[in-house]
Order: structure tokens, then sequence, then C-alpha cells
């Protein structure tokens, strides 16, 4: 192909960028130069042409030609095979001009040739076959394997950029994924719900199918390969051990091993967190996951823990659940039995037979109960003094319970026993000390100083607690035992115990006192009997007598009194919606002296209700609103008619059941909401919704859409849950200010309410990932440096105006500029 022909045929299709210092596009002097040519080019194609300047004639070619680069003599520079850039990307040449006698007289000059990258090359997995393991509720995310693809083709362009997918998961179960991939790096991980539901029992290994493709995945025109990915799971060891249990009061060395944990790879950080937060929380955790108690432990304070085992990764960040760690703490026989008293006193009466019981003496003991550690022996060990013989009382091994064992005792030979009792468990004894009173026996009777104390007149609102009248009766016992206590009671006229009697343990009198209060319409008149007894009983042959009973008279005078109500709280329940004037409940009162009664209302704070004076209905009278009052409180006042207007008050509540009637509505006021500018990726945010009205107890379940179709390119919303929602962006082009999205939230109520709500995000500069200038939350609402732009521009407009006027009246042209710009400019004033 001669030159001539070759240039007219290339020129069209050479394709150059310009290097620097060029006169021409495709001629120019001799200078350094670069160009940048596709690979896979058609051959024989013109890439420049030199000009020389005399005395030079011809040019040559050196460096990385490859035989692909040649120059005419007359300086045109072409290639004659099709470039690879994967063979070589630069190319390196120099050329120089010669002289007619072949001499350099210029250059030689760099120039330099970029091939460019085209799409020839095919992704390729590096293995056909991939193999790995996870563990059963490994964290999602994290990557546990990863498959890898080359492709020749220049990293830098979309051809060399590798775009990775799972295409087929085997089992797959509802299409369910288990796994995921990372697109750009081919990391291999679990999703959230592969964590949750992987499960070697029911299924120890997976197959995926994976596929690589190069342009980053994005055009029909991508090549692609695919590669074959098994995955064994393996079973979680993170478990939680079985309870622990320690022996008390433990000697051997501590810090002492009880359990173990284990994270399932190796390089997790264990703590435990305790979750009684004790003062003193003796368990530790070493860095193989080894517990530890690290102190004897007692029982008696403590007879169980627990606590949790964390496993958290090198960031802090937590790997898994933290497991419940049970300890229970083993009872040793460590606590002595105690004594109930120092010195533990009985009494028994002179000339009781034989066998009589005393009583019964129980000593206590801190282990555990119901085990042989605290299970106890008695044993008298010593009695003092031995008059007339030892041996006199007996005590049951296991009981406790005192007898008298060989005779009947006689006050005159001693009036006072002390016997040592030993208590034992299996490793302990203890000696307690126990009297026993020998005491007259109780053959006298109370004698009451008079049976009759004639009346006492009282008035109905006597005061609980007063003392209305004084007894006496003696007993001819021993003083101050329970043959000679005197304990009162009423026998006879107050059956609903509205008096008591207490006695005076030093002089045996007795105080009838007003124990409830006392009521004229019920017994304006009463006559009391008192009975008087000893604790002890009598021996027999000797019994009460009508000596040891007295009696009053008590009178009681009426006092007018207030209304009684039959409730404290009268309650009701009705929808919110009810109409106006529905009943929604009453109320009934009482006067004790049968005058009749007016009802009214206080702290009808909303003004809801009325009530009927005469029969207590209780009614609306306006719209009620559960949201604004759930329960709402309110008095009732009975006022007698006559007598001396005595009124009472009692409380009425009404509850209001919810309608759904309130439609959902943001939370808060989302005024810092911010995507940063520009955006790199689409950026999101999250919001979340409420509703006034009463919730299920599962929480509000709404449903979010955008308020309008045309956000719909911009937008869209995606529910996280029942009360929150992501707003995403859909691409990364927006402008730098403050966009509110219309965004409509159902609540699914019966009947379904929507509210649709404004959602303010700004798109602003981001400096360390928060907003860096302050924008306006309040869109149309000048600024002052607005406002004074409007000023000005306003002055300005009305100058040109001026001005135009002013020209117009001298020439008659430029009219439509005018009006142009006079609507225009003065635009901004309108918004
Ligand atoms: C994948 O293979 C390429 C080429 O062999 C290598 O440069 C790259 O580091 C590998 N990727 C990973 C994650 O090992
Ligand atoms: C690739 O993965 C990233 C991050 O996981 C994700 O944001 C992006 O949408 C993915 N690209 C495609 C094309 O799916
Ligand atoms: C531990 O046991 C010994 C006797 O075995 C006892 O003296 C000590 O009080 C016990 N300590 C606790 C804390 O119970
Ligand atoms: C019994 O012991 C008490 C002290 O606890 C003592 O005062 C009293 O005299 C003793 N009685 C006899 C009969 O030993
Ligand atoms: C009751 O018995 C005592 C002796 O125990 C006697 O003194 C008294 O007179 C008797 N009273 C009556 C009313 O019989
Ligand atoms: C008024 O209330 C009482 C109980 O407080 C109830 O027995 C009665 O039926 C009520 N009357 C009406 C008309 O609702
Ligand atoms: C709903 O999702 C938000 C954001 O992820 C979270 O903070 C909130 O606790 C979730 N609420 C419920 C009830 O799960």
């Amino acid at each position: 192909m001669s030159p001539v022909l070759l240039r007219s045929l290339c020129l069209l299709t050479l394709y150059l960028t310009i290097g620097y210092g060029l006169e021409g596009k495709f001629s120019g002097p001799l200078k350094p130069m670069t160009f940048s040519i596709f690979e896979g080019q058609e051959p024989s194609q013109v890439i420049f042409q030199f000009k020389a300047n005399p005395p030079a004639v011809s040019f040559e070619l050196t460096g990385e030609t490859d035989n692909i680069f040649m120059i005419q003599s007359d300086g045109l520079l072409y290639y004659v095979r099709a470039l690879d850039r994967e063979t070589r990307a630069t190319h390196h040449l120099q050329i120089s001009a010669l002289d007619a006698q072949g001499a350099t007289v210029e250059g030689p000059v760099p120039i330099t040739i970029e091939v460019k990258d085209i799409n020839d090359n095919r992704p390729m997995f590096l293995q056909s076959k991939y193999e790995g393991s996870v563990r059963q509720n490994s964290r999602p995310g994290k990557p546990f394997m990863y498959v890898n693809a080359t492709d020749l083709d220049d990293p830098a362009t979309p051809n060399g950029q590798l775009f990775y997918q799972i295409v087929i998961q085997l089992p797959n179960v509802n299409n369910v994924m288990y796994f995921q991939i990372n697109n750009k790096t081919g990391e291999i991980s679990l999703t959230q719900q592969g964590s949750q539901e992987l499960d070697p029992v029911k299924n120890p290994s997976y197959n995926l199918v994976v596929s690589v493709q190069d342009m980053g995945g994005q055009t029909e025109n991508s090549f692609s390969d695919t590669a074959s990915v098994d995955i064994n799971v393996k079973e979680n060891i993170w478990k939680a051990p079985e309870p622990v249990e320690i022996e008390e009061n433990s000697t051997a060395a501590h810090p002492l091993k009880i359990t173990q944990v284990q994270w399932n790879e190796p390089g997790a950080h264990y703590s435990l967190s305790d979750r009684d937060k004790l003062p003193v929380f003796p368990f530790s955790i070493d860095q193989e996951g080894d517990i530890y108690v690290t102190q004897p432990l007692d029982r008696e304070k403590k007879d169980s823990y627990t606590f949790y085992a964390i496993a958290k990764d090198e960031n802090g960040k937590p790997l898994a659940f933290p497991l419940e760690i049970h300890v229970k703490v083993k009872d040793i026989n460590d606590n002595p039995p105690t004594c109930p008293f120092p010195v533990t006193v009985f009494e028994i009466q002179e000339n009781e037979g034989l066998g009589s019981s005393i009583g019964t003496f129980t000593a206590s003991d801190m282990d555990e109960k119901n085990t042989i550690n605290s299970i106890l022996k008695y044993k008298i060990v010593a009695q003092t003094p031995q008059i007339p013989t030892d041996g006199l009382f007996l005590v049951e091994e296991y009981t406790g319970k005192l007898q008298l064992a060989k005779q009947a005792l006689k006050k005159r030979d001693t009036p006072q026993y002390n016997l040592t009792v030993e208590v034992s468990d299996p490793g302990f004894k203890t000696s307690c000390f126990v009297q026993i009173n020998v005491i007259d026996i109780n053959d006298q009777i109370p004698i009451f100083e008079k049976s009759d104390y004639g009346s006492v007149t009282l008035s109905e609102d006597t005061a609980v607690g007063t003392i209305i009248l004084t007894i006496q009766a003696t007993d001819a016992d021993e003083p101050f035992t329970g043959s000679s206590k005197i304990l009162y009671r009423i026998i006879q006229g107050d059956s609903e115990g509205r008096l008591g009697v207490d006695t005076d343990p030093q002089t045996n009198r007795g105080y009838v006192t007003i124990k409830k209060p006392l009521d004229f319409e019920t017994a304006a008149f009463s006559n009391i009997v008192f009975k008087a007894e000893n604790p002890e009983p009598l021996v027999s042959g000797v019994t009460y007598n009508a000596s040891s009973f007295a009696s009053f008279k008590l009178i009681l005078t009426d006092v007018n009194e207030a209304p009684v109500f039959s409730q404290d709280v009268f309650q009701a329940k009705v929808r919110e919606d009810v109409a106006i004037n529905t009943k929604v409940g009453n109320v009934t009162a009482r006067d004790p002296e049968g005058l009749n009664i007016r009802y009214s209302l206080s702290g009808d704070t909303r003004g809801w209700l009325k009530i009927d004076p005469v029969t207590g209905e209780i009614f609306s009278v306006a719209p009620l609103d559960r949201e604004a009052e759930s329960v709402y409180q309110v008095q009732v006042v009975a006022t007698e008619v006559g007598g001396s207007s005595l009124k009472s008050t009692s409380n009425f509540h009404l509850t209001l059941m919810d309608v759904n009637d309130n439609p959902p509505r943001l939370v808060k006021d989302y005024t810092g909401l911010f995507i940063c500018h520009p955006l790199t990726a689409p950026g999101s945010v999250i919001f979340e919704a409420t509703d006034d009205d009463q919730q299920s107890f599962r929480g509000p379940q709404f449903t979010f859409a955008l308020g309008s179709e045309n956000l719909k390119n911009d937008w869209e919303v995606s529910k996280i849950n029942g009360t929150h929602a992501r707003l995403s962006t859909k691409h990364t082009n927006f402008e730098e200010r403050l966009y509110k999205i219309a965004i409509s939230i159902n609540d699914e109520g019966r009947p379904p309410l929507e509210g649709t709500v404004f959602l303010p995000v700004t798109f602003c500069p981001c400096v360390e990932g928060s907003c860096f200038r302050p924008v306006d939350t309040q869109e149309g609402r000048p600024t002052v440096a607005m406002a004074v732009g409007i000023l000005l521009t306003t002055l300005l407009v009305i100058g040109i105006i001026l001005a135009v006027v002013f020209i117009r009246m001298k020439n008659d042209k430029g009219k439509d500029n005018v009006e142009n710009a006079q609507t225009t400019e003065v635009q901004p004033l309108r918004s």
C-alpha cells in the first residue's frame, strides 16, 4: 500500500488523544508526545505526521516498537499490527530527525504510546471448585471463605472490574438465602437467616454456584465464569455449660476452675457479666474460656449464682449471645446448731402428773434445710439442782418436747430448775440453757371487784382508741404467773367487736377501749358482759363462777352524719366515641338519718359529664377523648337535703375504651436528618412513627409508603419493623439542599387511618460524618442574607424599570428585553 493511499485511508479512522504542545491534531513538529490507542484495533493505522525542518530530511524510530510501530522517512508514524494491552500496556518510543547524511539533527524525543484496554479477556475463577466450612450461629456478614477470579483486562477500567454473585444455593427452602457474597471481593458470609437457622443436624452441607462477571456485572456484554462452592456446616460449640455445683467453704487453693466455655474459633476475648450486680463477684474467666471461682463461697449467704459468659472479637464486638452460667452452692455442715435464746424459760404447775408436757424446745441450724446437716438431736446433760433427784425431765430426741419424767414437782422442794440441753447435728454440739419454773397450781379464779359497772353514755362519734371504762378483777394465785394473769373477754353485747379490753400486766386492771367506730343507727343501747380468765387452765374441781363475770350498759347518742356512698370508688367503662347524653354510669349514696340526697360533680375539669341530682346517674355532655384522658376521674358529692346539709365525696372513674381515631405521625420533629453530599453511594435515613391510639401488646404495626408518585424516581421507603422505616435514595444525583419527603403511614387499624408526614432530609457536605454547614430547615422562609438579596434585587429592578422608562421616553426600542428582565428578576419576591 502506498504511503499516500495509506494516509488517505486511515486519517478518517485515526484515533488519538492529544499530547501536549501540539500545533495541529494530526501533524506537527517533532516534540515529546503521548498517544492513547485502543488495543485490538485494525492494524495499519496512522498515528501522527511529524514535520521535518531542514536540514532534517528523514526520521528514525527506536525503542519498544515490538515490530509494530513504524515511521516513514517523511515522518508518518503508524502501526502495522493490532496492539495488545495485556502484552505491553505502554510503549516507550524515541524518534530522531536525520539529515541527508543520516546524522541526528533533532531528538531523539520520547514518544509514549499508551494502549487502552478493551474487554478482550474473560474473568476466570482461580479454582473451579471451592470448599469451606462455617460454624452454626456465626455472626452474619463475617466472611468465612472467599472465591477469587482474575481478569487480565485493566482493573482501572470496567473491563477488569469483577462482580461476584451467588446464582444457586442448594438445598434451598422457600427461597431463603443463608449465604451471601461480597460482590467486589468474593468473600462469603452468612445472612441473618443463615446465622439463625443453619443447623448441621438438619443439613450438614450446602452447595453454591457462584458467578463472576466483568464490566462490574453492569452490561449485557460482560463475560462471566462460574464455580461451585461446597460448604460444611459445623456444630456451634458456643453453648452454655451444664449447671455447676460448688461445695461451700472449700479449703482448696483458689481460683479454682469450675467449668469452661469456648467460642467457635480461636482468638475470642472472654468476659463475665454479673446479672445480680453483687458487691463481690467471686468468679473470673481467662482467655482460654476457663471459668474460675475466686474464693470460698458461703451457702448460708448465697446459695446460687447466675451470670453470663460473653465472647467478643478483637474490636470488642460481641460474637454471639451471652451464655448463662448457673452455679449452685452445695451445703456442707459448717454451721453449729444455735439456741433460740440465751435462756429459754418454761413454767410447770406443781402437782402436774407424770408425762405432763412442759413445752417444746427448738434450736435452729443455718445449714440447708431437710438435709442431714440441719437435723438436730436433743439431749439433757445437766440438771441443777438435783432435788429431790436427778433426771426429773425428759427431752424427746428429735422434736425437743420436754416432759416430766419421774414425779410431780413441789414448789417447796425448789421453785426453779436449770437444765443444760445439748443440741447436736452430725458435726457440731451446742449447749443451750433451759429454765423451768415450778408455779403454784391455778386453784383460784379471778374475782371482779363488782359485778355491775353501771352505764356509760357516749356520742356515737367518739374516737377509736378512747378508753371508756376501767375494770378490775383479782386472782389469789402466785403473782406474775399464768395462774394469776387475767385476760378479759367480752362475751355478750358486742358481736361486731367494736370494743376490746387491754390488761395491765402489773395490776391486772382492764381498760375498755373503742376498737372500731361506734354506730348509733345499728345499736344505740347494749348490755356488755365481761369474763375474766387465766391463761393457765384451772385445776380440776375448780370452775369459774359468777364472780368472774361483770357487765355494764353502753348508751350511744345520735350525731347527724353525712351521707354515705355505697362505694369508695365507682367505676364505669365506655367507648370514647359515645354519643353526647349517653348514660355512662351511676352512683348511690344513703343518709344514715334517712334524709334525701342531692348529687353533684366536682373536678369535672374537661366539662365532659353531668350528674342527675336525684338519681345519681351520670351522662356525657361533650365528646370524650381517650388520648386526652384514658381514665377520667371526677368526684361525686352527695349532700343531705335539710339537716346540717352535710356532704360526703366519692370518686367516679370513667375508663375510655380506644377507638382508632388518630392517624400515625412521626415520633418527633426530625430536623437533623442528613445525607452527606456529594453522594458516592445511595444514602438512607431511618425514622420512627407513633400513634396516639391505644396499641395492642405487639405495639403498632404501621405500613409505610411514599406520599406521592413522582417521588418514586428518587426515593424509596422500606419498612424495618412495626414502627421504623428506612427512607433511601435511589441514586446519587441530588442537590445540596433540604428535601421534604412526603410519606404516608398507615396504622392498619379498624378502620385504618393514614397520616401523611413530611420528613426533612438535608443534603450537605460532611466533616467527619456530620453535617458541615447547618442548613436552613425552613424552606421558603427567607434568611437575613436572602432578605438582603431580595431587597437589593428589588432596588435593582426598580432601577432598571426607571432606566428603561427613561430610555423609552427618549427612544422607543428594546421593549421585549425589558419585559423579560422584569419577569425573571422579580420572581423571587413572589415566593
Ligand atoms: C485474588 O487473586 C488475585 C490474583 O491472584 C490476588 O491479587 C488477590 O489478592 C486475591 N484476592 C484475595 C482476596 O486473596
Ligand atoms: C454490591 O454490594 C454492595 C454492598 O454490599 C451493595 O451496596 C451494592 O448494591 C451491590 N451491587 C449490586 C450491583 O448489587
Ligand atoms: C467454714 O467452715 C469452718 C468449719 O468447717 C467454720 O468454722 C467456718 O465458720 C466456715 N466458714 C463459713 C464462711 O461458713
Ligand atoms: C439458774 O440460772 C440462773 C442464771 O441463769 C441463776 O440466776 C439461778 O440462780 C439458777 N437457779 C438455780 C436453781 O440454780
Ligand atoms: C365463787 O367462788 C369463790 C371461791 O372460789 C367464792 O368465794 C365466791 O363466793 C363464789 N361466788 C359466787 C357468786 O358463788
Ligand atoms: C345504679 O348502680 C347500682 C349499683 O351501684 C346498680 O345496682 C343499679 O342497677 C344502677 N342503676 C341503673 C339504672 O343503672
Ligand atoms: C425497630 O427497628 C429499630 C431500628 O432498627 C430498632 O431500634 C427498634 O428497637 C425496633 N423495634 C422493635 C420493636 O423491634
